[in-house]
Formats: structure tokens, C-alpha cells, sequence
């Protein structure tokens, strides 16, 4: 029985669609009220038993090392200062027991080479792999921890997805589950960001991945296909050709804060439910859109 405790956070992408927000400011460090994009995606790994996270960066994404990272200076002023409340938050930002590590994508080849990238740190192992970009309100449960629930019955690769709108294949990974409604299908076929004539389901895949290590010798024989990046997607349709691969329907919302509209949309759902902010912030939407 192998179980999850490495967790992969391809972070290396440029973030076009959110410049000049993003022109010295990785995409990942962008708050959802008060927290990073890329700390939401770790709170998630860890409460799914995740304990070695492994950041795949380049050279413009310093501040994602010192986010995790403590901060003497900060500590010690608050410290000084008896704001105790802050430094338990500062301090906790990555429980003890819980260790970081980076590599560099040297060039910007696609999400499956970001993945060959940490291939060494992972070993032979089955692993998650989580996009900050997709923000997921699991709810009770988070959905990385749903999916590792099904990885221990299953043992093998499951992909998140979730029902998207027809004319947007084009954005996603497609899966096909044949005539498949259950929450958890095999895998029949599965295609990168095809043209809605071409795609074999509305099901798209959201930024969660459990994976066998088999994808590695799979995206070390992948050529570039989608954008002329070496994709996740490709190398998956190889893997299941030789081991099963499920398609997982997790039950939660999942914000696409790669584009601006989700991005707000995220941004208004987390400040609604905010402890401090959610009773202010409701009269003040309420105000504006009156
Ligand atoms: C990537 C994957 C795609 C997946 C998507 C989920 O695309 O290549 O298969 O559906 O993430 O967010 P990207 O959004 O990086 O273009």
C-alpha cells in the first residue's frame, strides 16, 4: 500500500493574463483576501497528509521561497511589539513536520516538463500535483484529500475534474469516461485543450493530480504537442494505456483565479465567509451594486 505524502506545485508560469500585476509579482502570490494563491493550495496539500512539498519555480519567483520561509526580522517585531495574534500567523503559515523544496524550470517547456522536473525529488513514488491557479472550497473535505481517500482503495492515478461549459474544451484537459456518470470513471482517452467538435466529453480537468511515478519514463518519451509544450495530458493518455487512470468528480467550487473573472469571484466568495470581513463586506456589495 503506498501512500501520499510528496506533493508537486508547478509554479513556474508567467502569468500573462494578470500583467502588470504580475511583472514582478509571481501569479501565485496574488491574495484571495488575505492569503496567497499558492498558500491555499499548501493548506489544502497538508490537510490531504502531504508532508514534502516540492516547488517547481524560476528566477521571478523568489518571494514564493520566502513566503514559506520564516522571516526573523517580522517575527521579532511583532514579537516586540505583542502582536501575538500575527506572529501565530506568520509563525504557522507551514505546520512543523512539513518541509519545502524548490527547483528550477529553466525554461518555460509546459506543465508536463515542470513535472520532469522534480522527477529525482520524487523517486519512486506516487505523488499529487496541484495548480494554485485553481482554487478549490472543498468544503469539510478538501478535494486533494478526496482524491487520496480514493487513492487508497484504488492505488492508482486519478485526475479532479469537473463538468465545464461546451464551447470552453479549449481551455481544459479533456477526459473520456465513455457513458460513465459515476463520481470516480476510468479513463478511456484523455486530450489537451481540444476544439469542442473534437472533444470526446464536457469534462475538463481542474488543476489536481494523484499520480502514479510510471508518468515519468511517460513524459520523458513525450514531444511537444498543445502550444508546443510538453503536456501533463499527453503523457497521461500514455499511462493509460498501461495502467488504469480514473477521472474523479469532487464535490466543491472551484474558482479558475488564472483568469480575472475568477479571480474576483474567488476574491468576493472567500471575503463572504471571512470571520472578520464577511458582515462588512456584504453591506458594502450590497451598497455598490445598488
Ligand atoms: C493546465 C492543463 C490542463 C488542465 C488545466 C486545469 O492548463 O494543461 O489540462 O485542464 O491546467 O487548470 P493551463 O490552465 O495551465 O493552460
Amino acid at each position: 500500500m503506498m501512500k501520499i505524502t510528496k506533493a508537486i506545485f508547478p509554479v513556474a508560469g508567467l502569468g500573462t493574463r494578470f500583467l502588470p500585476a504580475t511583472k514582478a509579482n509571481p501569479k501565485e502570490m496574488l491574495p484571495i483576501v488575505d492569503k496567497p494563491l499558492i498558500q491555499y493550495a499548501v493548506e489544502e496539500a497538508v490537510h490531504a497528509g502531504i508532508t514534502e512539498l516540492i516547488f517547481v519555480t524560476n528566477s521571478s519567483k523568489r518571494a514564493i521561497e520566502d513566503h514559506f520561509d520564516s522571516n526573523f526580522e517580522l517575527e521579532a517585531t511583532l514579537q516586540e511589539r505583542g502582536k501575538k495574534e500575527l506572529l501565530d500567523i506568520v509563525k504557522g503559515i507551514l505546520p512543523e513536520g512539513v518541509s519545502c523544496a524548490y527547483i528550477r524550470q529553466k525554461s518555460p517547456q509546459g506543465l508536463g516538463h515542470a513535472v520532469l522536473c522534480a522527477k529525482q525529488l520524487v523517486m519512486n513514488e506516487p505523488f499529487a500535483v496541484l495548480l494554485a491557479d485553481d482554487l478549490i472550497d472543498g468544503g469539510p473535505q478538501s478535494c486533494l484529500a478526496q482524491m487520496v481517500a480514493c487513492f487508497k482503495d484504488l492505488q492508482t492515478s486519478i485526475v479532479a475534474v469537473e463538468q465545464i461549459h461546451p464551447s470552453e474544451t479549449g481551455k481544459y484537459g479533456i477526459v473520456d469516461t465513455g457513458a460513465s456518470t459515476d463520481q470516480m470513471a476510468r479513463l478511456s482517452g484523455i486530450i489537451e485543450k481540444p476544439h469542442p467538435e473534437q472533444a470526446p466529453s464536457n469534462l475538463g480537468v481542474v488543476g489536481r493530480y494523484i499520480l502514479t511515478p510510471r508518468i515519468f519514463s511517460q513524459l520523458e518519451n513525450t514531444k511537444r504537442g498543445s502550444n508546443g509544450e510538453i503536456q501533463l495530458t499527453d503523457a497521461i493518455a500514455k499511462l493509460l494505456q498501461e495502467e488504469p487512470v480514473y477521472a474523479y468528480r469532487f464535490q466543491g467550487k472551484r474558482y479558475d483565479c488564472g483568469s480575472k473573472l475568477g479571480y474576483l469571484e474567488a476574491t468576493v466568495a472567500y471575503a463572504l465567509k471571512h470571520p472578520e470581513l464577511a458582515g462588512d463586506f456584504k453591506r458594502s456589495l450590497e451598497s455598490l451594486v445598488a
